[in-house]
């Protein structure tokens, strides 16, 4: 069983080919010709030379032979076809695991790339229902003379539709920047500490609005390295969405602290909380959970954040109760000097 399992790898069983010919030859040429001197020995052993070559030969004719169809293969593959799979090799060597893998390969790129149909058309949704909304209220306006306060008030509408619009734009642009690469020699060293703080200001405006208290616990002088703006707006995403999701007179706390080698800030709220069955999905583009009818989004938001925490190589946890609050942990790792 060991000896079979040895002679799948191509490798083995080339170089067993190779050895095997070369013994067989020497002993041959060595016993039969030199010290038994078998009549026609020479004739013999030139036998078996073309023997053992054309048994080399088989070998590598079907080992080339799958490769020129894998790259045949490889090379009809476009975005049109990324459903074909190779099927046609069935072997247990080294060339069957690339086969294997250049199928998981295609299955990967398949996946992304729908991803990113469904995202364009999810934008284009987006964008592409207040667009007809504001149209509409625009067309009806037209439509004869109406009074002052009727204009204004189509106008008014149209002002926040066309909010709608750029802030969606906006995520979107946001969600592209922070999804492509970026190289780490260009982040800075920065006090988290500052950052949260001046949050907290904004976070304060906007909950006051909503009756809403802000409580906070920074540690001073914490620093990290990263992208200074692109932080300050995965964090904002995080505090809108307490005062979002928080009634009037709810309490939003903002905390920031380290623990090991990592900053660790907390953003807890005693909102509405998510249902188990939305929280594996909030960090998906576009997804909005199953209660929130009344609260102005387009899903974004969470995977901004999720991407540029990503880019900053922390993690961001979140924990929940229904009815009761929401607790967001973002880490990230500290600055070394
Ligand atoms: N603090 C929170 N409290 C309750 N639900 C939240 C909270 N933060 C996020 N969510 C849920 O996660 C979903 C995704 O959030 P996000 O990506 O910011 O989109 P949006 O806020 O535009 O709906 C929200 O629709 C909401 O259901
Ligand atoms: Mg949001």
């Amino acid at each position: 069983m060991m000896k079979l399992s040895f002679f799948k790898s191509l490798n083995n069983k080339l170089f067993g080919w190779y050895i095997g010919s070369l013994i067989i030859l020497s002993v041959f040429f060595y016993v039969g010709v030199h010290i038994l001197a078998i009549p026609r020995g020479t004739e013999l052993f030139f036998l078996l030379f073309f023997l053992l070559a054309i048994i080399g030969f088989a070998i590598i004719y079907n080992i080339t032979n799958d490769l020129t169809y894998l790259t045949k293969k490889i090379k009809e593959i476009s975005h049109e076809n990324l459903r074909d799979r190779i099927v046609d090799i069935k072997r247990d060597d080294e060339l069957g695991e690339l086969a294997t893998a250049f199928n998981n390969l295609l299955n990967r790129l398949d996946e992304a790339f729908k991803r990113e149909q469904q995202f364009i058309g999810d934008v284009a949704h987006e964008l592409k229902t207040p667009i007809a909304t504001m149209r509409s209220a625009l067309e009806v306006a037209i439509s004869k003379d109406r009074s002052n306060d009727e204009y204004k008030k189509v106008i008014h509408d149209s002002i926040i539709e066309t909010n709608h619009i750029s802030s969606t734009l906006k995520n979107v642009l946001d969600l592209a920047w922070s999804e492509t690469p970026h190289e780490q020699k260009h982040f800075v060293k920065l006090n988290l500490s500052k950052l949260t703080t001046e949050l907290i200001d904004i976070a304060d405006k906007l909950a006051s609005s909503r009756l809403q208290n802000v409580r906070s616990n920074v540690s001073s002088k914490i620093y990290i390295n990263g992208y200074e703006e692109r932080l300050a707006r995965g964090i904002i995403n995080i505090i809108e969405n307490a005062i979002k999701y928080t009634p009037p007179k709810g309490i939003i706390t903002v905390q920031l602290s380290k623990k090991n080698d990592r900053a660790v800030l907390t953003v807890r709220d005693t909102g509405q909380g998510i249902l188990a069955t939305d929280i594996p999905h909030i960090f998906d583009r576009f997804y909005r959970g199953s209660t929130t009818d009344n609260v102005f989004g387009s899903g974004i938001g969470l995977s901004i954040t999720k991407s540029i925490v990503n880019l900053h190589h922390g993690s961001i946890d979140v924990k929940s109760q229904p009815g009761k609050g929401t607790i967001f942990t973002i880490k990230l790792p500290l600055s070394e000097n």
